[in-house]
């Protein structure tokens, strides 16, 4: 058994995992990073593509803002389309002067590793049998690599491993009653696809059609990222690209005659939907952060924002304790993260029904969608609203608009 010692255990090397690791480094915490898939599993997932302006702010002012602003795709707006017309919300306008960008989260994930093996601190890949031990009192993590059991004893365990790992598991096995979860389930699924094309709208465009929702979506100037609500248990095989495009362009139907470009699709997967929150994020020495504490549907494109906002939280807490000797932010972890999560929770579910039809929805809940969009396109203080929630709360004092 190889015996190993660290400051902060970070379990995954997701956007969560990865940051986190490189906030502490920049303080002079140590870290290890244990990740179960391989490197090229990791880069290779094609998942977010939208981030908030406090995001790239973040990633900036940390020092991986180098080829997210060279390649980034700054938007100002998005627009949302129903009964055939195409409406824009005007960020810049609205909130004012504030954005989105669009780039891949494979790309800001490659950025993360990159910027972690120029610190020469511990990253580990394809680790088997990851288990945690003892997080209310001397956290433990064992694993196996290629060569060697290991075991790293460390301070706090931070559980960065998205929605199917270990952490959450092991809090809710080990301290049952304390822990809540609070869940919902969406009858529909997003089937999403990459296709080799030039975007045909410098906006994402999000519809409603009598046929479900649509997403327009990219990834540069030649990829096309497209979404179209299919059901929960689609089999991905009944879906040639023909019937991928037919069905875009259905519900992409526009006065204007707008549709997406067509090309070759480079990629095709169906994602579930579901919304998840953890309550608290934090037990003992083990602290949850980004999906492995939290869920939304990607309808308000907000999963990894979140994911970023916590450890933004998490990794200013842990050096208050190791270099002023404080625990109180570390106590607060939880209750502060928390406040935004159920504000995102609460826009994420909002977009999500009034976008998509549920199966066995009736004309009046159609309707009520369309009165809502109608409310959304027209009232300056509801695009107002969509405009504050979509570009991201602010980061910093609490994370949400002050309440004075
Ligand atoms: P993950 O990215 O899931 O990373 C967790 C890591 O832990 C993974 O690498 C996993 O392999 C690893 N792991 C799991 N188990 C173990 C284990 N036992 N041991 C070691 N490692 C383990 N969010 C946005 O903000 N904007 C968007 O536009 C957006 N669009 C999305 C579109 C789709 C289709 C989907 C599915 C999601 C979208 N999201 C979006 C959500 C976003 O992708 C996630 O919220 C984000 O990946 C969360 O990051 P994370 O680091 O917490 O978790
Ligand atoms: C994406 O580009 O992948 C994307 C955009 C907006 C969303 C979700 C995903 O709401």
């Amino acid at each position: 058994m190889k015996r190993l010692r660290t400051q902060v255990g970070i379990v995954g090397a997701g956007p969560a995992g990865l940051l986190l690791g490189h906030l502490l480094h920049l303080r002079g915490i140590d870290s290890i990073v244990l990740e179960d898939r391989s490197r090229e599993y990791v880069i290779g997932r094609v998942r977010a593509g939208v981030l908030e302006q406090s995001t790239v702010d973040l990633l900036v002012s940390v020092g991986l803002g180098q080829r997210l602003q060279r390649e980034g795709m700054r938007h100002g707006a998005i627009q949302l389309c129903f009964l055939r017309r195409r409406h824009r919300i005007d960020f810049e306008e609205l909130t004012p002067g504030r954005f989105i960008t669009v780039y891949g989260q494979n790309e800001l994930v490659t950025d993360l590793i990159a910027a972690r093996r120029a610190t020469g601190r511990p990253l580990h890949f394809s680790v088997r049998d990851l288990h945690i031990a003892d997080f209310d009192s001397a956290p433990r993590i064992g694993f196996q690599t290629e060569e060697d059991e290991c075991e790293v004893a460390c301070d706090f365990i931070a559980g960065c491993d998205g929605g199917h790992g270990v952490c959450r598991p092991s809090i809710l096995t080990d301290h049952a009653g304390v822990v809540r979860v609070y869940e919902r389930e969406y009858p529909f699924a997003w089937l999403g696809i990459l296709a080799q094309a030039s975007p045909s709208c410098e906006e994402l465009v999000y519809a409603l059609h009598d046929r479900g929702f649509a997403l327009f979506s990219m990834r540069s100037p030649s990829i096309t990222r497209l979404y179209l609500q299919c059901a929960p248990d689609e089999n991905i095989k009944n879906w040639p690209d023909d019937r991928i495009w037919h069905e875009l362009t259905a519900r992409f139907d526009t006065a204007d005659a707008w549709s997406p470009n067509r090309g070759a699709i480079l990629q095709k997967g169906i994602s579930a939907m579901h919304s998840l929150v953890v309550e608290p994020m934090r037990c003992g020495r083990l602290f949850l952060a980004g999906d492995a504490a939290h869920i939304v549907p990607p309808t308000g494109a907000k999963g990894l924002n979140l994911a970023v906002a916590d450890v933004w939280v998490l990794a200013h807490a842990l050096s208050a304790y190791y270099h002023e000797e404080r625990e109180d932010l570390l106590e607060h972890y939880s209750d502060r993260c928390l406040r935004r999560v159920w504000a995102v929770q609460r826009f994420s579910w909002w977009m999500t029904s009034m976008l998509h039809l549920a199966p066995g929805g009736s004309d009046f809940d159609y309707r009520r969608q369309l009165a809502d969009l109608d409310y959304v396109t027209t009232s300056r203080a509801a695009m107002t609203s969509l405009a504050e929630n979509y570009t991201g709360l602010p980061l910093d004092s609490g994370s949400l608009p002050s309440e004075s």
